[in-house]
C-alpha cells in the first residue's frame, strides 16, 4: 500500500482543504506533514464553511484518523481554538486526531520574534502570517526547539523558560517597537498546553509505517504551495518548510518508495498573498474581477490576495519538482464570462525567451509571454459531469495538459464538496 500526496502547486490557497475533504472517503488516514497555523484550509458542505489551520482536512469524516506529523509546527493556542470550533459540530476529535511526539511547538516568543523580524525588514518584509513559523523552524534546525513529546516530561517548564528568555534577548536586539503582554500570552499558552496534554501523542512514523503494512490507505495533506517551498520557492519570499513532495517523506517518516499518486492542485488562474515576485499579476479590473468573483481574501489573515493569469512556466516547474501524476484544477467557475483568457507559456528573461523557471522572477528580469484562449460564457457552478463542461473550458484544460504532460482529473466548479467534477 502506498501513501498518496496532495500538494499545492502555486503560492498556496489552491483549494487543498476542499479536495482533501472530498478525497477522504477513499482513505483511512489523513496526515499533515509540514507548515503550521500559517495554513488556512477551507471546507464547505451542508451550507457551512469550516477553516482548519493545523488539523488535517479529513476530520469531518466519521472514520478517518487524522495525524499531525513530525514535520508540522504546532501552536497549542491555535490548535485548542480549532478543537473548540469542532466541538460545536460534535466532532469526536479525541478518537480521531493524533499528534506526532516529534512535531515542534510554537511558543509565544516565536510569534513575537516573527513580528520583530518582519518589522525590522521594513519594505522588504516577507509578508509573513506572523504565526511564528520562521522562528520555530529556525529553532528546529538550530537544535533548540521544544517538541510535543517534551510535554510528557517534567523538565518542560524549565526548558520553556530557558528558551523564552533567550528569545526575549533576541527580541530586544531587533530594536523595533513591539507592544505585547508576554505574561498574558504565556498564561494563554500554558492553558492551551494543559488541554493539548489530553490529546493522544504517538510515534507517528511507527504508526504510519504499521498502517501501511496493514494495507490502510494514507493521504498526506500539504500546506502552502510549491512556490513557497524553502528550497524551490521564490526565496526569500517563501515559508520555512519543504512544501514539495520530498517534505512528505521527512515530515512523516515514510520512505520515498512508499509514495504512490502525487496529486497536484492549482487554481485556473494564480493568486499570491504576502510579498514577493508574481510575473502574471494583474493590476487592472481583470485582476479585481478575479479577486471579487473568487472571493480572494486570505483564510488566516483576511488580507486581499493578489490575482493574475495562470503561469504555466511556474506550474510546469512545480509539476517537475514534485513528480506530479494527476492534476486538479480549482475555481474554474471564477473564470466564467471572460471573453479571452491568457495563459503565460514563457518568460522574456534578460532579452531571451525561456520556458523554464529562472533563478529570479523579479519584475525587472521577467516579462510573461502569453497565449490567448477563448473564454466560456456559461455558469459552471451547477454542473455535475465532465461532458457538461463548455467546449472552451475543455480546450483550456487540453491546452494545459499538453503543456504539462499530466492529466487533469478533477475540475472544481465551486467551494462546496459537491461542486467537484471527475474526468
Ligand atoms: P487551501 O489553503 O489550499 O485549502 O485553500 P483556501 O481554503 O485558503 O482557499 C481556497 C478558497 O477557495 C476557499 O475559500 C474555498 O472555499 C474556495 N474554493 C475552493 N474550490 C473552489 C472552487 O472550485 N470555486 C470557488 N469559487 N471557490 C472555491
Ligand atoms: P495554505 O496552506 C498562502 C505566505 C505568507 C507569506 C509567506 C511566509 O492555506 O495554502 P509564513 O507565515 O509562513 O512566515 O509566511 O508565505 N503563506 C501562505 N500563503 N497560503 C498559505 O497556506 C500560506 N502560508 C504562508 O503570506 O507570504
Ligand atoms: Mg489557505
Amino acid at each position: 500500500m502506498a501513501v498518496d500526496l496532495l500538494l499545492g502547486l502555486q503560492w498556496g490557497d489552491e483549494g487543498k482543504g476542499k479536495i482533501v475533504d472530498v478525497l477522504t472517503r477513499n482513505y483511512d488516514i489523513i496526515a499533515r506533514f509540514q507548515g503550521g497555523p500559517n495554513a488556512g484550509h477551507t471546507l464547505e458542505f451542508d451550507g457551512i464553511k469550516h477553516v482548519l489551520r493545523t488539523i488535517p482536512s479529513g476530520i469531518f469524516h466519521p472514520s478517518a484518523v487524522n495525524v499531525i506529523g513530525n514535520g508540522v509546527v504546532i501552536d497549542p493556542v491555535v490548535l485548542v481554538q480549532e478543537l473548540e470550533g469542532l466541538e460545536k459540530f460534535d466532532i469526536d476529535y479525541r478518537s480521531k486526531l493524533i499528534l506526532s511526539r516529534k512535531a515542534h511547538l510554537i511558543l509565544p516568543t516565536h510569534r513575537l520574534l516573527d513580528a520583530a523580524s518582519e518589522a525590522s525588514k521594513g519594505k522588504a518584509k516577507i509578508g509573513s502570517t506572523l504565526k511564528g513559523i520562521g522562528p520555530t523552524y529556525m529553532d528546529k534546525t538550530g537544535r533548540n526547539g521544544l517538541r510535543v513529546g517534551d510535554l510528557e516530561l517534567d523538565t518542560f517548564e524549565t526548558r520553556y523558560r530557558a528558551l523564552a528568555e533567550k528569545h526575549e534577548t533576541m527580541i530586544r536586539h531587533y530594536e523595533v517597537d513591539l507592544e505585547y503582554d508576554l505574561p498574558e500570552m504565556e498564561a494563554e499558552f500554558f492553558n492551551a498546553v494543559a488541554k493539548l496534554r489530553e490529546l493522544t501523542f504517538i510515534d507517528s512514523e511507527a504508526y504510519l509505517n504499521d498502517a501501511l503494512k496493514q494495507d490502510r490507505k494514507i493521504l498526506a495533506e500539504g500546506a502552502q504551495g510549491s512556490l513557497l517551498d524553502i528550497d524551490f520557492g521564490t526565496y526569500p519570499f517563501v515559508t520555512s518548510s519543504n512544501t514539495t513532495a520530498a517534505g512528505a517523506c521527512t515530515g512523516l517518516g515514510i520512505g520515498p518508495n512508499r509514495i504512490g499518486e502525487v496529486y497536484g492542485i492549482f487554481k485556473a488562474y494564480t493568486t499570491r498573498v504576502g510579498s514577493g515576485p508574481f510575473p502574471t499579476e494583474l493590476f487592472d479590473e481583470t485582476g479585481e474581477r478575479m479577486a471579487k468573483t473568487g472571493n480572494e481574501f486570505g483564510a488566516v489573515t483576511g488580507r486581499p490576495r493578489r490575482c493574475g493569469w495562470l503561469d504555466l512556466v511556474a506550474l510546469k516547474y512545480a509539476v517537475q519538482v514534485n513528480g506530479v501524476t494527476q492534476l486538479m484544477m480549482m475555481k474554474a467557475d471564477v473564470l466564467s464570462k471572460f471573453e479571452t483568457l491568457k495563459v503565460c507559456t514563457a518568460y522574456e528573461y534578460n532579452g531571451e525567451v525561456i520556458e523554464h523557471m529562472p533563478f529570479s522572477i523579479e519584475k525587472e528580469n521577467v516579462t510573461p509571454v502569453y497565449t490567448e484562449l477563448r473564454g466560456w460564457d456559461q455558469d459552471l457552478t451547477e454542473l455535475t459531469s465532465a461532458d457538461q463542461l463548455p467546449q472552451e473550458l475543455q480546450d483550456y484544460i487540453t491546452f494545459l495538459e499538453k503543456h504539462l504532460d499530466v492529466p487533469v482529473k478533477i475540475v472544481s466548479v465551486g467551494p462546496d464538496r459537491t461542486q467537484t467534477i471527475y474526468r
